[in-house]
């Protein structure tokens, strides 16, 4: 479509999914059917039921203030894009050293992009962020128009990750098992355990070593403060996983002294039953170089094809400079998929940008 387009006709609509009415979910859904197709057209989809509960739970989150909106061409009342932004709850573990910061997601259809509907998003993202006093805005893409986009406002890429997928069939089992088979005789002491809900005794732990070890992961010039993760969200995470109908499998490792080492986590979503995504893998800085990392994920690769023998492709993100998970993976035969930045702008400077071109 390369007519010119009316903004005046361009609406962009805050949208509760407790109050979204059928048939606004039937224009959203064709919305994000037509998005997948320009983007990633040979991945499963996830159903309509699914998405709706996804959305009203991300609506409820418990840790931050989510706001969602859909962009509407008021001509043929189409949705063509969509909004959100994130900031942390005041009563956010994580909200002490994150209360400068707000996240947006920006996206629009192909046939309606460099005709100023960004910009005019951006607008709306300015007004709030000022009103909430942010002064620091974040945003990831793996897409060349809104990497081009992001660039334009002035916004500095802060991050560089790559989406890896490892092809199920490209797996060599044997170096799979020799690295399990390896973990165990190097550690003798230790067991590894395989949990698909997080055991009361052992979640203030395990909180500890996940935070510790998320925070730990390289991110760049990004201006993020610690992450702080709660028995509450894992609770609030597993109710979710189950209402969706997804297994969410943890690996760890326990030390003789009863100390978890190390710990990999995998997501299974039946209705994308060809794919599971890998998500963080954490070792202790005091356990590493003791092929924990290689246990743990190999333990793991093994249970999906024990229990998910249709998945054939495996799906995680990285950060370029996290040498020693690429290291891993890159042996195991994850390729890259996509190329991704995650970009950050003070507030001021886009203040400036939205001046400057409305002049
Ligand atoms: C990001 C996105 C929403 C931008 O929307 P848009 O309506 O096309 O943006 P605008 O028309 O307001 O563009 C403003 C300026 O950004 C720059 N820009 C935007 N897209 C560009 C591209 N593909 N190449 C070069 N410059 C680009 C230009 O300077 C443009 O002004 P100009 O057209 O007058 O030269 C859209 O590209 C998109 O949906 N991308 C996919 C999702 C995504 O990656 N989002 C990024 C995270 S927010």
């Amino acid at each position: 479509m390369s007519e010119q387009i009316d903004l005046g006709n361009i609406h962009i609509k805050e949208f509760d999914p407790q109050n979204f009415s059928k048939d606004e979910w039937q224009l959203f859904h064709t919305f994000r059917k037509i998005k997948h197709e320009e983007t990633d057209p040979d991945d499963p989809i996830a159903d309509d039921e699914s998405v709706e509960k996804s959305l009203h739970m991300l609506s409820k989150h418990p840790e931050a203030n989510v706001n969602l909106f859909v962009i509407v061409d008021n001509t043929n009342n189409k949705i063509i894009g969509r909004m959100m932004h994130l900031i942390f709850h005041e009563t956010s573990a994580s909200y002490n050293e994150n209360k400068h910061l707000m996240q947006f997601d920006l996206s629009l259809l192909a046939n309606y992009r460099r005709k100023g509907i960004g910009t005019m998003a951006m607008k709306k993202i300015y007004d709030y962020a000022l009103k909430q006093d942010k002064s620091v805005l974040i945003s990831s893409t793996d897409e060349d128009d809104g990497k081009a986009f992001l660039k334009s406002l002035g916004a500095q890429t802060a991050l560089s990750g790559v989406e890896n997928r490892l092809k199920v069939e490209k797996i060599d089992w044997n170096m799979v098992e020799q690295w399990h088979k390896e973990g165990y005789e190097r550690s003798p002491e230790a067991r590894i355990e395989l949990y698909y809900t997080i055991s009361q005794e052992i979640i203030e732990e395990y909180c500890k070593i996940y935070t510790e070890t998320l925070n730990q992961q390289p991110l760049g010039e990004l201006d993020v403060g610690k992450i702080v993760f709660t028995p509450e969200m894992i609770r609030y995470n597993e109710k979710n996983t189950a209402e969706l109908g997804r297994k969410h499998l943890t690996y760890m490792s326990i030390e003789s002294n009863g100390d978890i080492s190390g710990f990999t986590e995998m997501m299974y979503n039946p209705e994308k039953e060809t794919m599971i995504v890998q998500l963080l893998t954490g070792v202790k800085i005091e356990y590493r170089g003791r092929g924990l990392g290689k246990w743990l994920k190999t333990a793991m690769l093994l249970k999906m094809r024990e229990e998910f023998p249709q998945v054939n492709v495996v799906t995680t993100g990285n950060a370029t400079t996290n040498a020693p998970m690429l290291s891993i993976n890159d042996r195991l035969g994850f390729e890259v998929h996509k190329e991704g930045i995650s970009a950050q702008m003070s507030l001021e400077k886009l203040g400036e940008y939205l001046l400057k071109i409305e002049k």
